[in-house]
């Protein structure tokens, strides 16, 4: 099978946690997407009266209208029931980075108002320590973002501004720039997270810890279904 195949797999679990009447957070790139079409499937079929979702992005509340998935406000509710989301890379931990599609910031908060986050990945994301396969996404404001990428060598990463095809700085939906910072395996990354937290002018780190609530894996050997001990 291939990577698609494995994402629609992984997609596809997910969605049929959706039950009748959810809110519902939705992140945001190419697993989402095979997600999103499932969803709008089950929906056009009836089994989903009454379902909302939260889109982490442009892109995502784009698709949500074109395939008829109704869309919320997050203002409108107190929590979401459940937030289906990709990741970049997924440790043994269930710590996750985020962020390699630049919507980390809406996909944090969205996932930080859920009761339930069901992560969806192929098996070509999980690896030992976070940081060992993807390089770490750090949304920053423009302004004095160089001093940024200075702190951000401090703690021992190697920051790149993103740039668009254009060759002009990648904007996140917020408008602000994005660094990709090597820090190589993170040994202690709910440490970072912390330095990353406390420094003005980052506005937010794609390191989520204690998130996960559910990861669909699907590969080689079949789906699973992980979920961190209680
Ligand atoms: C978006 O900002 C990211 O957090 C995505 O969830 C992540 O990059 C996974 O994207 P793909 O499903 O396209 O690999």
């Amino acid at each position: 099978m291939s990577t698609d195949a494995y994402k629609q797999q992984a997609a596809e679990a997910a969605v049929a946690l959706v039950q009748p009447g959810m809110a519902l957070g939705l992140g945001h790139g190419s697993t989402v997407q095979f997600a999103l079409v499932s969803l709008a499937a089950r929906l056009a079929a009836g089994e989903l009266a009454e379902v909302v979702a939260v889109p982490a992005s442009r892109a995502t509340q784009a698709e949500c209208q074109r395939l008829g998935i109704p869309l919320a406000e997050l203002n409108e509710h107190a929590h979401l029931d459940l937030t289906i989301d990709g990741a970049d890379e997924v440790d043994a931990q269930f710590n996750l980075i985020k962020g390699g599609g630049g919507a980390l910031l809406r996909e944090k908060i969205l996932a930080q108002n859920s009761r339930r986050l069901s992560i969806i990945v192929d098996e070509g994301k999980l690896s030992e320590r976070v940081g060992g396969r993807f390089r770490l996404p750090v949304e920053v404001l423009p302004f004095g973002w160089a001093r940024q990428a200075d702190f951000i060598a401090n703690l021992g990463g190697q920051a790149t501004l993103r740039l668009a095809a254009g060759g002009e700085p990648a904007l996140s939906d917020q408008g602000s720039y994005l660094l990709d910072c090597d820090f190589g395996p993170i040994a202690d990354p709910a440490a970072l997270a912390a330095a990353l937290e406390a420094r003005s002018g980052i506005l937010e780190h794609g390191l989520f810890l204690g998130l996960a609530t559910d990861v669909f894996v699907a590969g080689a050997g079949g789906l699973r279904h992980l979920q961190p001990k209680k």
